[in-house]
């Protein structure tokens, strides 16, 4: 599938390069487009980059990757009716601008209204799925963690967008589930403050969530 990428940092890279490895077609949108150069190196004929709109355009699929506070932005660069009826897969944490507190991020959305909440009711029609939010970048494509496989937290309002979701991520090397409507972001948004603190307190960054069940 053509795959179009909203943002250049190390999410939109990593992202890029996994679903070229997939066999995927990406362009990866950004505002700075030397920032892309290394990445234009390596990715071959399948990987390109433009402005947002070229990659909102381009893709059958959109994957936001931005800095959450840039989100809402980025994607009225994008256009509404590019993103129309598109599933957008959002990787997107609301970290505010701000230190993080005895290793805990801050955040600027309230504990019962997410970012992807804000994101889906400004664009109804585009299908918003929470994914890849919940983990660093070096362990989003096929993560070799042990035996086991990691859990990926997903949400969203449309099952068909969801469905290639869990194609994407079943291919990724993921575990999957599903913790239903948009709303369930408001649960998985804050998994990145929990993932991040044996990063900021003890240099851990190389760990995953598993959901044990019996
Ligand atoms: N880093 C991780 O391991 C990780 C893991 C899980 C989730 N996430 C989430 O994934 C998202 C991307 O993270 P990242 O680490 O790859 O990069 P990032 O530094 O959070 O974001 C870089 C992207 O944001 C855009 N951007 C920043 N400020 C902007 C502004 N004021 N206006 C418009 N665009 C702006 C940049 O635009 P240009 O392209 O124009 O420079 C670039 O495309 C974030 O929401 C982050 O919380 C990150």
């Amino acid at each position: 599938m053509k795959i179009g990428i909203l943002g250049s940092g190390i999410v939109g890279q990593t992202l890029g390069s996994g679903f070229i490895k997939h066999g995927h077609q990406v362009k990866i949108g950004t505002g700075n487009p030397g920032k892309l150069n290394d990445w234009l190196g390596i990715s071959g004929t399948n990987g390109s980059v433009g402005s947002f709109a070229d990659a909102a355009s381009f893709g059958e699929i959109i994957v936001l990757a931005v800095k959450g506070t840039a989100a809402l932005d980025v994607l009225g660069k994008a256009g509404e009716e590019t993103l129309k009826n598109k599933t957008v897969i959002d990787t997107t944490n609301p970290i505010a601008e701000l230190p993080p507190v005895n290793g805990v991020l801050q955040y600027f959305t309230r504990q019962n209204y997410s970012l992807m909440e804000e994101l889906q009711a400004k664009y109804p029609q585009a299908n918003f799925v929470k994914a890849f939010s919940c983990v660093g970048n070096a362990l989003m494509v096929n993560p070799d963690i042990g035996a086991q496989k990691p859990t990926m937290f997903i949400a969203g309002n449309d099952d068909n967008a969801k469905s290639q979701v869990k194609k994407i991520l079943d291919t990724f090397g993921w575990e999957i589930e599903d913790m239903g409507k948009v709303e369930a972001a408001r649960a998985i948004e804050p998994l990145c403050i929990l993932w991040c603190i044996p990063g900021f307190l003890e240099n851990r960054w190389m760990h995953a969530f598993k959901l044990l069940k019996k």
